[in-house]
């Protein structure tokens, strides 16, 4: 019998990851919650559950072990495996400070989040991913990651200055590619991909929704609808960086 699709998206109680959650759910896969706050986490289950998703809260911190700990053993007890884990969870804490006085106590936050936090999450899941039949790694990525773009006048990513939270997408691509290319040399059949959402109306960095659509930011929809296209497509490939236009430059 086929498994059931079952699927932890990390940060998911708000912005994309809220939005990723309510899209597969709808579409029929079993939905794991990832919130750091048990209340914010219930207020997304009562609206997904409310939608008709199956959804479960799995609280998770991404910068705390012992949390990453509990939830593996939830997801352990309750499913025995994991289909797919998209790595949503993100925070950017630079406040536009050159680079030459940023402090890398600013760049070590942002880094304990979409750095660390991202591979201790992928760490501890990969033996529940290597239960399932083809499992899926998705890195919410960013186009502010992309060394290549920031050299490109004209590109969007040339005029940021953001070097912590750049730095931090850009060191989650480097273990993107790297994962990928281990777990394709073995006999697992997990895929690993960045995508770039681009710049998308949540309340992410300390602005509002409201104030980044009025600057031309995409709507959540528009900005997962890569992600859950690599959840949803029946064969994808690996170690690829892209949006919903295709290939982007690492
Ligand atoms: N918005 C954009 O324009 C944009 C562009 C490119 C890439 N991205 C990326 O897209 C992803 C989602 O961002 P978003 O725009 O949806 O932002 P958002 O609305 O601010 O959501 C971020 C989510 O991450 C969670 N989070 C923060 N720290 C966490 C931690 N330590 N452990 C677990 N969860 C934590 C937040 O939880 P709380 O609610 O508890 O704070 C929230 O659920 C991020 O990785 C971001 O870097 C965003």
């Amino acid at each position: 019998m086929k498994q059931p699709i079952v699927t932890l998206i990390t940060g998911a109680n708000t912005g994309m990851g809220f939005e990723i959650a309510a899209e597969l759910g709808q579409q029929g896969q079993t939905i794991l919650v990832g919130a750091r706050d048990l209340e914010r986490g219930q207020a997304a289950i009562k609206q997904l559950t409310d939608q008709g998703a199956e959804a479960t809260l799995v609280q998770l911190d991404v910068t705390n072990q012992d949390s990453i700990a509990k939830a593996v053993h939830q997801i352990e007890t309750d499913y025995g495996y994991l289909s797919i884990l998209i790595n949503n969870a993100g925070a950017a804490f630079d406040q536009h400070q050159a680079p030459s006085q940023l402090s890398t106590n600013v760049m070590r936050r942002d880094f304990d989040i979409n750095f660390f936090g991202l591979i201790d999450v992928t760490q501890a899941m990969l033996p529940l991913l290597s239960k399932s039949s083809a499992a899926r790694i998705i890195n919410i990525s960013s186009m502010m990651g992309s060394l290549t773009a920031s050299l490109m006048p004209g590109a969007e990513t040339y005029q940021a200055s953001a070097v912590g939270y750049q730095a931090s997408k850009a060191a989650a691509n480097m273990f993107t590619i790297q994962l990928a290319k281990q777990l394709s040399a073995s006999d697992t059949n997990i895929t690993v991909n960045a995508v770039d959402p681009g710049m998308v109306a949540t309340n992410f960095g300390g602005t509002s929704a409201a104030s980044a659509a009025a600057r031309g930011a995409k709507t959540p929809a528009q900005g997962v609808a890569r992600t859950v296209a690599l959840a949803t497509r029946s064969t994808i490939d690996t170690a690829t960086f892209t949006n919903t236009n295709g290939i982007v430059p690492w």
